[in-house]
């Protein structure tokens, strides 16, 4: 059944993939993102796939206006069924440059807690059901000595989801949650020139990702290898995790 959403950070990568899935799917989407230049080019591109037409919305989920850009994209998509929000900021930081720690934690904290919990509103005052579905990392389930705020944000993302599942009974709302958990996919957030194991392609995560939604799970790590990476790494006690170095 064709459903709506709204993607959060669709101009590149994972979500711009992902989008261009939903759409091919037969669903109603609305994009957002920073980029407005990037926007236009995905409904330039996808436009003539889609009965309906693709709603696009310049946002920075970081700024005040975030949550006033949000409704205005609902309000233009008729409504809302599924918020996928895929922005974030990474990856890694080994000289432990402030900035960049402030600006990660900035996006992949309060900009995502501000969409996050702006939607469960939403849909808590729009007829009480949805479906929030929001892409996090494996590098939530450990800290990384290289991406000390990344892999903390997403510690907190995860956190976030599983707090609003519980607290969506406590409210009686009828909110289906999904924290899609990708291992290295080969999009820019990687640090160029590096070699990563196992890099997923944003068309796999993107498939595997959607899959996940429309069987509405609560938890999709992507893909088998990564499952068994993290079920490995979750046995190191923490003292011997402290002592393994990476090559920086
Ligand atoms: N690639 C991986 O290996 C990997 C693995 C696990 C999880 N992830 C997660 O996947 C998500 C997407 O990343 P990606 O790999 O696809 O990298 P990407 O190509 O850099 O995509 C990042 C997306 O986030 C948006 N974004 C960043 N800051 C924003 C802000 N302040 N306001 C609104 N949108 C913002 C960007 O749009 P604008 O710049 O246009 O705003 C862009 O669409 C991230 O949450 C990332 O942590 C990636």
């Amino acid at each position: 059944m064709a459903k709506r959403f709204i993607v959060i950070g669709a101009t590149s990568g994972l979500g711009r993939e992902m989008a261009a899935q939903l759409v091919k799917a037969g669903h109603k989407v609305g994009i957002a993102g920073r980029r407005g230049e990037l926007l236009n080019s995905f409904v330039e591109e996808y436009k003539d796939l889609c009965a309906e037409p693709i709603e696009w919305q310049e946002m920075d989920v970081t700024s005040p206006s975030a949550t006033a850009a949000l409704d205005e994209l609902i309000e233009r998509m008729g409504g809302m069924d599924v918020l996928l929000h895929v922005a974030g900021a990474g990856f890694e930081n080994p000289a432990l440059e402030e900035g960049k720690e402030r600006h990660i934690t900035e996006v992949n904290s309060v900009g995502f807690v501000t969409i996050i919990n702006h939607a469960y509103h939403w849909f808590r005052t729009h007829g009480g059901k949805g479906h929030i579905a929001a892409v996090t990392s494996i590098a939530g389930t450990k800290g990384m000595g290289l991406a000390p705020s990344y892999s903390a944000t997403k510690r907190l993302q995860t956190t976030y989801l599983s707090a609003l599942a519980q607290h969506a009974r406590m409210d009686g709302v009828r909110l289906h949650i999904t924290d899609i958990r990708p291992g290295y996919a080969q999009t820019s957030i990687l640090t160029p020139g590096k070699k990563y194991p196992a890099v997923l392609s944003p068309k796999k995560v993107a498939r595997h990702a959607i899959r996940a939604i429309d069987h509405r799970r609560r938890i999709c790590t992507i893909d088998w290898r990564f499952r068994l990476l993290v079920a490995g790494w979750s046995l190191i006690p923490r003292p011997l995790w402290e002592r393994i170095t990476f090559v920086k």
